[in-house]
């Protein structure tokens, strides 16, 4: 082949080593049998020139001859499609179970081991019910439940019962002992007593019995002669309760504005007569006793009566 003579002189490739101790050729020398070339010698012939040297040719290590010599040779699919296609086609198993293997014939399972596999799922009989477990004669599965229902129903009805008619029997009750206490209004006393005629010097209005008893106690000169007198606090305009105003000593309505003088005279506002008077006196103890069953009114001349006031 001329191509060897013409060949450019090409320095030696460090791929170009002779393998030391052995015929085997060098991978580049495979490499170019691969492509068709021929090989003449282990140098000359060659087209060495025109190899590409790689590192990874010329780096790799050269195995030892025996060890290249046991090498198996690959004659299937040496790349990862290869091989997934082949798996996918069924002709390279994947990994199987023991007894997927042994199923398959894959590997050999001894005898006794299959015996001892089928004892494995034999089921063993049923224990025989106990007398105690064993249904009653005569009564169905459901009816103790039904029984237990019909008791309960059966109580709870007889417990409202018996709740309606205590609650009947307290209501009557209460009504009965409401009926021996009839509807009164307890009213404070119309005689009470207001403490002694030296707690009440000239000049002074009381109203801490104005809330309880209606009455204002009040030590008052009228017609020239001092007295302690219980004034009514009821308007004689329309009814309405008046005030007792210390800075302008008068008893001013707040409804119309009827105004009373100290000693009770009106003198202003729509109310057509003074305020009324009730009995007063001194008790037995010698206390002020007031008496709300009397009433006395100046209009009428009843202010003159001694059951009216105290003179002080
Ligand atoms: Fe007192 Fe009319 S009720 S002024």
């Amino acid at each position: 082949m001329p191509a060897a003579a013409d060949a450019p002189s090409v320095s030696p490739s460090p791929t170009k080593k002779p393998v030391a101790g052995g015929s085997r050729p060098s991978v580049a020398e495979m490499l170019a049998m691969a492509r068709g070339e021929k090989q003449d010698g282990a140098t000359a012939s060659a087209p060495v020139a025109k190899e590409k040297p790689t590192r990874k040719a010329a780096d790799k290590p050269v195995a030892p001859a025996a060890q290249q010599e046991m090498a198996p040779v690959s004659t299937g699919p040496i790349d990862t499609q290869s091989i997934l296609a082949a798996a996918r086609k069924g002709a390279k198993p994947g990994p199987m179970t023991k007894a997927e293997a042994a199923a398959r014939g894959a590997i050999a399972v001894p005898e006794a081991k299959k015996a001892r596999a089928k004892e494995a799922i034999v089921v063993p009989p049923m224990p025989v019910r106990p007398e105690s477990a064993k249904p009653l004669t005569g009564r169905t599965k459901d009816q103790p439940q039904a029984e237990r229902r019909a008791f309960l129903f059966g109580f709870s009805a007889l417990t409202v019962g018996f709740a309606g008619l205590a609650a009947t029997f307290g209501a009557w009750t209460l009504a009965t002992v409401r009926f021996m206490f009839p509807s009164i209004l307890r009213e404070p006393p119309s005689r009470f007593k207001v403490g002694f005629p030296d707690q009440y010097p000239a000049g002074q209005v009381e109203e801490k019995f104005k809330a309880q008893f209606g009455v204002w106690i009040v030590n008052t000169e009228y017609r020239g002669e001092q007295q302690l007198v219980a004034l009514r606090t009821v308007c004689t305009h329309l009814g309405c309760t008046p005030n007792w105003l210390e800075t302008e000593q008068k008893f001013k309505c707040p409804c119309h504005g009827s105004g009373f003088y100290k000693d009770g005279i009106n003198f202003e506002g729509p109310a057509p007569r003074p305020l009324e008077r009730y009995a007063i006196s001194v008790a037995s103890d010698g206390q002020i006793e007031v008496d709300k069953s009397r009433m006395f009114q100046e209009e009428m001349g009843q202010w003159n009566d001694p059951g009216c006031y105290i003179p002080v």
